[in-house]
């Protein structure tokens, strides 16, 4: 059991909030605020108890330097938006403009503190830094699902020093996504997609002997076709990962957990959009070929699977979502989730941002996790430190 922001004393108190306002911008502006609104549950409890709230977030990597395309001024915007009432930006995390501005809050107000990541001291989980960062409030809530795979000083070093408890976003994650890692419903199936096997291999690697099956398609596909020996054409090959894919695979067979790759794909010529299109084999694209989505007999494949399946677990694109119709298997595979009922949790923005257009995001069975990093290694069993540091003993 986490400890709950409903437990936590926070009224007129100054509660440092850490969310995850990691959030694409272009030209200035968010182009998805999903994490944004995500997080108004907890805002809207702690403005009801009259607290300050003092906002702490990271944006991109900036490496622990000032990269002013990374301020937070358009995410404090969006906020002022969402929840129609002022957002104080400031231009640090702390020091004493930080100290001046929180000690003249007054009760319902809300600050929000710069990118926390233009400081090297925050991925160090340097603890003066954490210490610091614990002075400025009277108790912490840890709201930031989606970073709560990486143990820095305000996503973990913060929480030693105050009395902490877990935002309802967070509580609300770690609720459904257990119900895919302690005793799921069978068959479990897990779908993986997205452009890099690199960011999915360990969690692929993980969940082999815990799932009955994996359906594979977008880049990280051709990967292990190539591992086993397929011609692929000029489709997105990593070819560091060529041996961890082979020792993935031989995994899985030790295990008996099947892994299904594309039958057949989409593929273009030249990586040209207008150009020449066809379906090909998946285990034998021609040279100059790219393959940019699962083909129809796979879409087919997937669906019969999905309609069997009782616990579906999806993170990552099966295709070029951003380019009809290459966001076809992607759809397809969304809607046959809608249609069987199965509980299913699906993560990552891209796979969100891919299914948010259509209506799928009010589907009940399906969870919409704010996670990608994050969602992966928590269903992969991983102990995450920002999460068990709230855990009441
Ligand atoms: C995410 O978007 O996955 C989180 O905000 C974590 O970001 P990071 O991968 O840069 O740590």
């Amino acid at each position: 059991m986490l400890r709950s922001l409903r437990e936590l004393e926070v009224t007129k108190r100054r509660v440092l909030v850490r969310v995850d306002y990691n959030v694409p911008l272009q030209n200035g502006q968010v182009t998805d605020d999903t994490r944004l609104r995500e997080s108004l549950p907890t805002l809207e409890y702690l403005l009801q108890h009259r607290a300050k709230i003092i906002l702490i977030s990271h944006l991109g990597r900036p490496n622990g330097k000032v990269v002013p395309e990374l301020r937070l001024d358009p995410v404090a915007q969006q906020l002022e938006n969402l929840l129609r009432r002022p957002v104080t930006k400031l231009d640090s995390c702390i020091g004493p403009e930080v100290s001046r501005a929180i000690s003249q809050m007054k009760p319902g107000e809300i600050v929000l503190l710069e990118n926390v990541r233009f400081y090297p001291q925050e991925e160090a989980n340097d603890e003066n830094f954490a210490r610091e960062l614990a002075q400025l409030a009277d108790c912490y809530v840890n709201d930031a699902f989606g970073t709560a795979h990486r143990a820095h000083a305000s996503t973990y070093g913060v929480a030693r020093f105050l009395p902490s408890a877990a935002g309802l976003l967070l509580e609300r994650e770690v609720t459904m996504l257990s119900k895919a890692t302690k005793d799921p419903k069978r068959p479990f199936l897990t779908i993986v997609g997205g452009a890099k096997l690199k960011d999915k291999i360990g969690v692929l690697t993980d969940l082999i002997g815990k799932v009955d099956a994996f359906l594979i398609g977008g880049g990280v596909a051709f990967t292990l076709l190539k591992a086993q020996g397929a011609r692929v054409g000029s489709s997105l090959v990593d070819e560091k990962m060529l041996d961890e894919a082979r020792q993935c695979l031989e995994k899985a067979r030790e295990h008996k957990t099947e892994i299904i790759l594309p039958h057949d794909v989409h593929a273009v010529r030249e990586s040209t959009a207008g150009g020449e299109q066809a379906v090909v084999p998946a285990a034998a694209i021609p040279d100059g070929w790219q393959g940019w989505d699962i083909g129809p007999k796979t879409i087919q494949i997937f669906q019969e699977r999905v309609e069997r399946a009782e616990t579906i677990v999806w993170a990552g694109p099966l295709g070029k979502f951003e380019q009809p119709p290459f966001d076809t298997g992607t759809r397809e595979v969304a809607q046959a989730i809608a249609r069987s009922g199965a509980f299913a949790i699906i993560g990552g923005g891209d796979t969100a941002a891919a299914l948010h257009q259509s209506d799928l995001s009010r589907a009940k069975n399906i969870h919409f996790s704010t996670g990608g990093g994050a969602t992966l290694e928590f269903l992969g069993g991983r102990k995450l430190l920002p999460i068990e540091i709230l855990r009441a003993d």
